[in-house]
């Protein structure tokens, strides 16, 4: 049982854990994860199946799913597969809910439907070489050109381009000088066949190797008129508060990690016999599961109560940032609790817990270290009253 959580929400999330389980993905994971791309046929699959737009409203084609639900689907899929998780938690996440709040009728109907055919997934463009942490500093430039825009600037560790059919990407109009500001900060919708854009080669990472990771290049990329999302000026509130759902789904998908991990050497436990006896009889284990099955329960907690509040219209940056804070942290101890039960079948690749171990260790860094969590939750604790 679970408070945030209602009986539709519950089955949308067992409908995709049981999809999951029937595609025998444990298969097909290995070969995926070597050749660092995700299965066109299964993102085809998701977008049939609705997952894709799930976070998307009825009238513009989508599910029209809570964020609760969609929290619940992300560690189902992230229990599954962590590569392929991230892959919809970026389109269906940031990147429909950046358009969704801030795009055009016009923008919406473009481009929602590109993020839930199958044929891709969409992009957030805003990291960059000298600008990760410190996102206000980014260099990226766009100044008008006629009816548009031109682009000029080197987008670095972006999930999906690969497979985009576009990204979001910020960028300065006007100088930043003499003074770092996030004023002139802008969204752009750039289509990725525009001219200008190119893809830069695939990052070579620790985990999460099957979800692609490329620069994105534009240079003097022209876009249109239609590719500004939101006012001019406005994009670093756009960026920041897509961050804010973003991290409820970085959350949900440490959870995913942390579970399966979990659930591994559980099992392992029951059944590895040393010493006369399984391992699950020596208190020294007991414990450690113990405590790691309460952190992660707290952990779904705080991803859940982050999701809820969402959903209600209400504040969430500090609860998505002690959600995601909180979980991913809970999923380094929980994976590497995991790899020690194991022992040295831990440490090989046969049962996946080293690759749970990899993948997880994202959960602290991407869309905002744990460093960066904490800056959140200090500036609005201090700021309240
Ligand atoms: N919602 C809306 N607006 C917000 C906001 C939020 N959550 N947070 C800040 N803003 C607004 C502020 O109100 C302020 O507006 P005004 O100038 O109008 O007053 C403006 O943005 C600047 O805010 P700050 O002064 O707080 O900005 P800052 O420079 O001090 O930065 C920060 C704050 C929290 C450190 C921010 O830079 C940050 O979150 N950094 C981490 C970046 C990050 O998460 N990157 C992840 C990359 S994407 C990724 O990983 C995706 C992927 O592919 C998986």
């Amino acid at each position: 049982m679970n408070p945030f959580v209602g009986e539709t929400e519950r089955e949308l999330a067992g409908a995709v854990a049981d999809w999951a389980s029937s595609k025998g993905l444990t298969n097909r994971i290995p070969a995926a994860e070597k050749e660092g791309a995700l299965p066109p046929d299964l993102i085809a699959e998701l977008g049939r199946l609705g997952v894709l737009g799930m976070t998307i409203p009825e009238g513009n084609g989508g599910l029209g799913a809570s964020a609760v639900a969609f929290a619940l689907v992300l560690e189902e899929l992230s229990a599954a597969w962590p590569s392929l998780a991230v892959g919809v938690a970026v389109n269906s996440g940031i990147v429909a809910s950046s358009i969704i709040r801030f795009g055009s009728a016009e923008q919406r109907k473009r481009w929602l439907p590109r993020l839930t055919d199958g044929t891709g997934l969409g992009a957030f463009a805003l990291t960059e070489a000298t600008s990760g942490s410190d996102a206000a500093s980014l260099r990226t430039t766009a100044r008008r050109d006629g009816d548009g825009w031109r682009i000029d600037g080197r987008k670095q560790f972006i999930t999906n381009a690969r497979y985009a059919p576009f990204a979001i990407v910020l960028a300065r109009v006007g100088a930043m000088e003499p003074q770092r500001t996030s004023a002139g900060i802008t969204a752009f919708v750039v289509p990725l066949d525009a001219p200008g854009v190119s893809i830069g080669p695939s990052e070579q990472k620790h985990g999460l190797r099957a979800s692609d990771t490329s620069a994105l290049i534009l240079e003097d990329a022209r876009v249109g008129r239609d590719a500004l999302l939101g006012e001019e000026g406005k994009g670093f509130a756009i960026a920041m508060s897509g961050l804010d759902g973003g991290r409820i789904g970085i959350a949900a998908q440490s959870v995913g990690i942390a579970r399966r991990a979990l659930e591994v050497a559980r099992a392992y436990a029951k059944e590895r016999r040393q010493f006369g006896r399984p391992i699950a009889d020596f208190e020294g284990l007991r414990f450690r599961l113990a405590k790691a099955d309460s952190d992660l329960s707290a952990a779904r907690l705080l991803a859940l109560r982050a999701a809820w509040l969402r959903d209600r219209g209400r504040p969430f940056t500090r609860e998505a940032a002690m959600a995601k804070l909180y979980a991913s942290e809970m999923a380094q101890r929980a994976t590497h609790a995991a790899v020690q039960i194991l022992g040295g079948n831990g440490y090989m690749r046969d049962y996946a817990v080293e690759r749970y171990a990899r993948d997880g260790r994202a959960t602290t860094i991407y869309e905002g270290t744990s460093e960066i969590q904490r800056i959140v939750i200090a500036r609005s604790l201090l700021a309240a009253a």
